[in-house]
């Protein structure tokens, strides 16, 4: 692994390689407070959006690591006033080990990656959120001991967090099912490779019953993701009924658990009650960004 751009870069054996080591750093950490790693590793860490958990991980992940991080927000890098990304790419490569980003295009960060001399890590574009499914699947392994016949369900939005848990599922052999409404479907590049993928069954439907149905994992989103302000009210009109609520709840296999990203929108796409019932799962899967990102930033550094 050079980079972490997307999911699909990634081999099943790499993506396990990933979860064992966050699996190791998380119980170390938590003996020992201490990690064997080379010191003094610069993170830079590139935000055109808002972010809470992505920062906080990561500039604490890379300190635990025993190095540090620079945080670069559009409002006042040269990034904001039109520097390319070419150029910031190759700045960045002569001070720093390794570029994080947070941004719009999923281009952008390829080409950044290409430009750059150090590893580049993908915090978030509209197509991708690999940081993010990482974390989910090192917390649905330590749930439910493991990935063999677990069912996973997506419902809601077909933005980055669906594109990504698509493909983390069928990497791993578990069968997804997903329910967008008509026109808010998955990328097409996602629906292609899980089409292609032999041996775990894929399904996209507009029926949010019929994805919960025997599922072991339900994953949902927000129905706006960032950038998509303007279609607020659009979008609540044609995300009514693609709720996980009780009744949702109900179709799912007994011990079902919830996942979310975050932030939530408690009465859209997911009920308080739901939430709080499950809030354990939720911030247990907050809480392994920390781990997912340190191990991936430990086998891109080591
Ligand atoms: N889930 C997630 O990426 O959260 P932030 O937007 O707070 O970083
Ligand atoms: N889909 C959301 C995820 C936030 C972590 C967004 O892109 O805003």
């Amino acid at each position: 692994m050079k980079d972490l751009l997307k999911l699909l870069d990634l081999s099943r054996g790499e993506i396990l390689e990933i979860l064992d080591t966050a699996d190791f750093l998380k119980s170390e950490w938590k003996v020992s407070r201490r990690h064997d790693f080379p010191a003094g590793k610069v993170l830079a860490m590139i935000f055109a959006k808002n972010s809470t958990r992505t920062r906080v991980s990561f500039e604490t992940g890379i300190f635990q690591l025993g190095g540090t991080g620079i945080f670069l927000s559009n409002a006042d890098s040269q990034l904001g006033r039109g520097e390319p990304v070419q150029d910031t790419a190759r700045v960045l490569s002569r001070y720093c080990d390794c570029i994080m980003v947070r941004t719009y295009s999923q281009d952008e960060v390829e080409k950044l990656a290409e430009y750059a001399d150090v590893p580049v890590i993908n915090a978030l574009t509209d197509m991708y959120h690999p940081c993010q499914v990482l974390a989910d699947l090192q917390t649905i392994r330590e749930h439910k001991g493991s990935f063999d016949g677990l069912k996973i369900c997506y419902i809601g939005d077909g933005n980055n967090m669906a594109n990504s848990i698509i493909v983390g599922s069928l990497k791993l052999g578990m069968d997804i099912t997903v329910a967008c409404p008509d026109g808010y479907h998955p990328h097409r590049d996602v629906l292609k490779y899980a089409k292609s993928v032999k041996n775990t069954k894929f399904i996209l439907t507009n029926s949010p019953e019929e994805a919960a149905k025997g599922a072991d994992v339900i994953f949902t989103d927000v129905w706006a993701s960032m950038g998509q302000e303007a279609e607020i009210e659009e979008r609540k009109k044609a995300f009514a009924g693609y709720c996980v609520d009780s009744r949702i709840m109900s179709l799912a296999n007994p011990g079902c658990m919830v996942q979310h990203c975050l932030p939530a929108h408690r009465g859209e796409e997911i009920t308080a009650e739901v939430f709080e019932a499950h809030a354990q799962e939720i911030f247990d899967e907050a809480e392994n960004r920390l781990h997912a990102q340190k191990a991936v930033m430990y086998l891109l550094l080591k």
